[in-house]
């Protein structure tokens, strides 16, 4: 199907004219499991999902959508989403290579099923979780959050998951349990980045327990009403809103509970510029740039304005407390 937008006349395609029919279809089964045994703000039925995505395809049509269905935890996007074609060709995925446009070239090749996530370190029920177990594990929802990334751009994207609370309170961690590791997939046979010596691969990333039980950060399975495309993370990956975009690592395979600060990927490469909190603030310049504002993505004709970056990237009310007390300047 297409879809005509009003402002320009172009059509944009929608997944259905770029997908394989098969695949499109075994996309509809997936996002058909999201659904299932979801409540309140979840999504009923894959027509409603369909309707939805079309929707973001339109400019301006995204306010009413976005106030109802991203309430979460107080948190209200009232900004215009931005185009799945954008969020979906602009993106950063090392893996697959450091040019923008590489991760949506290349990520055809990563193999997303069969797909698991071990869970290890100090937690009472450690193990082997398949995705399927995952994804059924609680109500998926749709939520609209900012991301920024620290380089100086940001979008608006309408994620499918559900708070990652939901799957730490049930793997139970223990006492000790400080802070919460994310490893992500490093495989060279199906990832030509890997190769590559820019990171020290695999990817990891790390929040502390109370950040990773924070209603806002969200454990994403789709994006746009579908799964989530390869170059974006597929098929699970983690959305941290308030944070620079480097910390929600895609394509998760392991999940380890800690007493101590994990080694995180960008940390070890250039720990003067990317600290481990890594909050956005526009306060706290990185070394080498500015961070008081930023490009939004799709709003780069002649006249874009640049937005000013918000303090915890527009999330302040709902995680200042966490770092209430902190020298967010020393803990950057
Ligand atoms: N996760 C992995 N495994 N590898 C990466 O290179 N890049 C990060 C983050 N997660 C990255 C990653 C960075 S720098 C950003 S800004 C976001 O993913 C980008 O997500 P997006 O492509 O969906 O916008």
């Amino acid at each position: 199907m297409l879809i005509k937008t009003h402002a320009d006349g172009f059509v944009h395609p929608v997944a259905s004219d770029v997908t394989p029919l098969a695949v499109y279809q075994s996309r509809r089964d997936l996002i058909r499991l999201m659904a299932t045994g979801a409540a309140g703000v979840a999504l009923a039925s894959w027509a409603a999902r369909e309707a939805l995505a079309q929707s973001w395809a339109a400019p301006g049509q995204n306010a009413a959508l976005a106030r109802t269905r991203s309430n979460v935890a107080g948190a209200l996007i009232m900004e215009k989403v931005t185009e799945y074609k954008d969020a979906s060709s602009y993106n950063n995925f090392y893996e697959f290579g450091t040019d923008k446009a590489d991760p949506a070239k290349n990520a055809h090749t990563l193999k997303t099923s069969p797909w698991s996530v071990e869970i290890e370190g100090l937690v009472k029920k450690p193990g082997r979780y398949a995705l399927e177990d995952l994804l059924k594990l609680s109500a998926q929802e749709e939520r609209i959050y900012r991301l920024r990334c620290v380089e100086g751009w940001s979008m608006v994207i309408p994620w499918v998951g559900y708070s990652l609370s939901e799957l730490i309170k049930k793997v139970e961690p223990l006492a000790g349990a400080k802070y919460v590791e994310f490893v992500t997939l490093a495989d060279p046979k199906t990832m030509p980045g890997v190769g590559s010596r820019v990171l020290d691969w695999p990817y990891v990333e790390g929040l502390r327990l109370d950040e990773a039980m924070h209603p806002l950060t969200l454990l994403a399975f789709g994006m746009y009403g579908e799964v989530l495309p390869k170059q974006s993370g597929a098929p699970l990956r983690l959305v941290v809103p308030w944070k620079y975009g480097f910390k929600s690592g895609k394509s998760l395979v392991k999940i380890r509970f800690t007493d101590k600060q994990p080694a995180t990927a960008w940390n070890k490469a250039a720990a003067s510029e990317y600290g481990f909190y890594s909050n956005v603030n526009p306060d706290v310049d990185h070394p080498r740039w500015s961070q008081a504002t930023e490009r939004r993505i799709g709003e780069d004709g002649l006249f874009a304005r640049k937005r000013k970056t918000l303090m915890f990237n527009g999330y302040e009310a709902q995680v200042g407390q966490l770092y209430a007390g902190m020298d967010l300047k020393k803990y950057f």
